[in-house]
């Protein structure tokens, strides 16, 4: 599975928000904590080392990850030098209430109508930024996708006396490594045109045998030992009848089956990546695509 796009207004939006990280203060992240590493962006990381502005990375959507790797996760963004993280839920609206405290504590001479905190912020596709925002400002606002980036990226809005936050459209970047597309594709972060199916749930499967076989059983009923993703998604397809016309498991529905149960935290709570795993690009740093 490749995917080898970067549409025209990924670029426009990329221009925009080096223009935007010039006049605000502190950038606010918003990571899937089930993908943590993948779902950031290298580029702005790495605009946002060059401009030297703190960051708050929000590790959202917790109530699906697996509590064991976000507190892993959490202690080690919170090492990073400018950079707080906490762990949220951006539908509960207690985590939301933290997040303008966070990011005064981290700038705490700034937030005054004197001496403003300017904020941005900042996710990839379907981390859960405009579900922030509308928490955030209290009312309900267009989705991020449905406005011109440029509009988009010079809106600020009022987020409290001496505060405002200025929104930017969610991007991706070129050249996602392999190993992070599948996790992206499983997380919704990447358009269903541009993978196939049966590829992610093939590696999902995998990891998922690997690191939470207790759950697929949980799931779908006993696995054989030593059971291999073939054999997973032919056992989805045969408990749920999924049959194809021809005769035979339908493997296709079973890998949307596997993928949707994923998606929709019917597995449980679930990381898709530790810091172990991928601790040796975490030491590289963000690298930006040639
Ligand atoms: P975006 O602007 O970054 O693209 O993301 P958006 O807020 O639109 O959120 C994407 C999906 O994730 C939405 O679900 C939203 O309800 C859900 N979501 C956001 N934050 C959280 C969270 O903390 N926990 C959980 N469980 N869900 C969250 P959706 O409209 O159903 O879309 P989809 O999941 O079917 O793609």
């Amino acid at each position: 599975m490749s995917i080898n796009w970067y549409p025209g207004h990924m670029a426009t939006a990329r221009k925009a928000a080096a223009e935007s990280m010039r006049k605000i203060d502190l950038v606010i992240e918003v990571l899937d904590a089930r993908v943590p590493h993948s779902s950031c962006n290298p580029i702005f990381e790495r605009l946002r080392r060059q401009g030297q502005r703190p960051a708050l990375k929000l590790l959202n959507k917790a109530d699906m990850a697996d509590p064991r790797q976000t507190e892993r996760w959490l202690r080690y963004y919170n090492g990073l030098p400018g950079v707080k993280a906490i762990v949220v839920s951006a539908k509960k609206s207690s985590d939301v209430k933290r997040i303008p405290i966070a990011c005064q504590a981290l700038l705490p001479d700034r937030g005054t109508p004197a001496k403003p905190l300017r904020m941005m912020i900042l996710g990839i596709p379907n981390v859960g930024k405009s579900t922030l925002m509308n928490a955030l400002l209290n009312r309900r606002i267009a989705p991020v996708g449905d406005q011109p980036a440029i509009t988009k990226m010079q809106m600020f809005h009022k987020l409290g006396p001496g505060m405002s936050l200025v929104d930017t459209p969610g991007i991706l970047w070129p050249g996602i490594k392999q190993s992070a597309l599948y996790k992206l594709a499983a997380a919704h972060s990447i358009g269903r045109g541009a993978y196939e199916d049966e590829d992610v749930a093939t590696t999902l499967g995998q990891y998922l045998l690997s690191e939470y076989p207790g759950r697929l059983a949980q799931r779908y009923g006993d696995l054989p030992a030593d059971c291999q993703v073939h054999q997973l998604l032919d056992l989805i397809a045969t408990r749920r009848s999924l049959v194809k016309k021809a005769g035979g498991a339908d493997v296709l529905r079973a890998s949307v089956a596997l993928i949707n149960d994923f998606r929709d935290g019917a597995l449980g709570p679930i990381t898709l990546e530790t810091v172990d795993d991928v601790g040796a690009e975490l030491a590289a740093g963000p690298v930006l695509p040639a």
